[in-house]
């Protein structure tokens, strides 16, 4: 024979997993946990199988739950007992992330991550605070400068409930910064931001919207998060997150975004996160109960790649399942 690589050499069993390149481990997963003032029980997500909706009262035992997988972060995402045009229940003292934070941190050691956005307390379901005559008009915008006020003091009270970092979905221009400021001013200068930094207007949050109720009443979200069409933007976006200050960056969705984890990881020295979504959850889900996939075996090699290509943590909603195969 002519040739000499002979890369088959090192595919058998043994040495496989001594040139494996990427691992993935418990300690990479951070799981997110749905916290409902409107319920006294759990309530299952139809388009999110194995997920449900906890009572403040229950968000103790759910985490506990993760935590007995080895999964050891959570995010927590908030359902209000009611919604009103400024999203007044992100900020409130008493907020659903903000008691269910306490109860946590006061009873498990979870690391504690608290999303931050205003979708799911405004009753118009966008991110932040709307033109007067918005609903009206079909290129209806949020205020960007009048929201940040808003994130500032979402982030301050989460910090004061204890959460161990915040992480800002919103795609608000100089959201990070406005968070950083307020953080630093009441003392907060060691909790750390995870920047949604790359978010893409996405059909894959689908089921999310379910399970959060935090789907726009009209409209969408073209005018805040990135065209779907954009790789060099995403560059751009994060560089002014670290410019503000973000100690990780996140991109979101992740698989079908997997060039640009891999453009960031070439262009930032920091932490990068990759969010792995509800409909990438989903769709796997539904093939595997049409028996087209193995669930467990395409879910691993889903989080792999996400890995491969350049991300150090994944949110996902398989991270229970996972950790358990780990
Ligand atoms: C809120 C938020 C969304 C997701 C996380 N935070 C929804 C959205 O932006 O519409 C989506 C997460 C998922 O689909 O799993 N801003």
């Amino acid at each position: 024979m002519e040739f000499t690589e002979r890369p088959r050499r090192l595919r058998t069993d043994g040495v496989r997993e001594l040139v494996r390149e990427t691992s993935l481990s418990a300690s990479d997963l951070i799981a997110p946990v749905f916290v409902d003032a409107t319920t006294n029980e759990r309530v299952p997500i139809e388009s999110m199988p194995g997920h449900e909706r906890v009572p403040v009262d229950e968000a103790v035992s759910r985490v506990r739950e993760i935590q007995e997988t080895g999964v050891e972060a959570v995010i927590l995402f908030g359902i209000p007992a009611s919604k009103d045009p400024e999203g007044s229940r992100a900020y409130a003292d008493d907020g659903v992330v903000q008691r269910a934070t306490r109860r946590i941190k006061a009873e498990t050691d979870a690391y504690v991550i608290a999303d931050l956005c205003l979708c799911e307390y405004t009753d118009h379901g966008h991110c932040g605070v709307l033109e007067a005559d918005a609903s009206d008009d079909p290129h209806l915008t949020v205020r960007n400068d009048e929201t940040l006020d808003l994130y500032a003091k979402t982030a301050v009270s989460q910090a004061e409930a204890g959460a161990d970092m915040i992480a800002p979905s919103g795609m608000m221009d100089g959201q990070v910064g406005a968070i950083r400021a307020g953080l630093d001013t009441v003392g907060f200068d060691g909790v750390p931001i995870m920047a949604y930094a790359a978010k893409y207007a996405s059909a894959f949050y689908g089921p999310f919207r379910d399970a959060a109720d935090g789907a726009p009443a009209f409209g969408d979200r073209r005018h805040y998060q990135m065209d779907p069409a954009n790789r060099r933007e995403a560059k751009r976006e994060v560089r002014l997150d670290v410019e503000q200050g973000a100690d990780v960056l996140m991109v979101k969705p992740a698989l079908p975004y997997l060039d640009v984890v891999s453009d960031v990881r070439a262009n930032t020295d920091r932490p990068i996160a990759a969010y792995n979504v509800s409909g990438e959850y989903a769709m796997l889900h539904a093939a595997a109960e049409k028996g087209w996939l193995d669930l467990e075996a395409v879910a691993y090699e889903s989080l792999l790649s996400i890995k491969r290509a350049g991300a150090d943590l994944i949110i996902t909603y398989f991270a229970e399942d996972i950790a358990n195969r780990l």
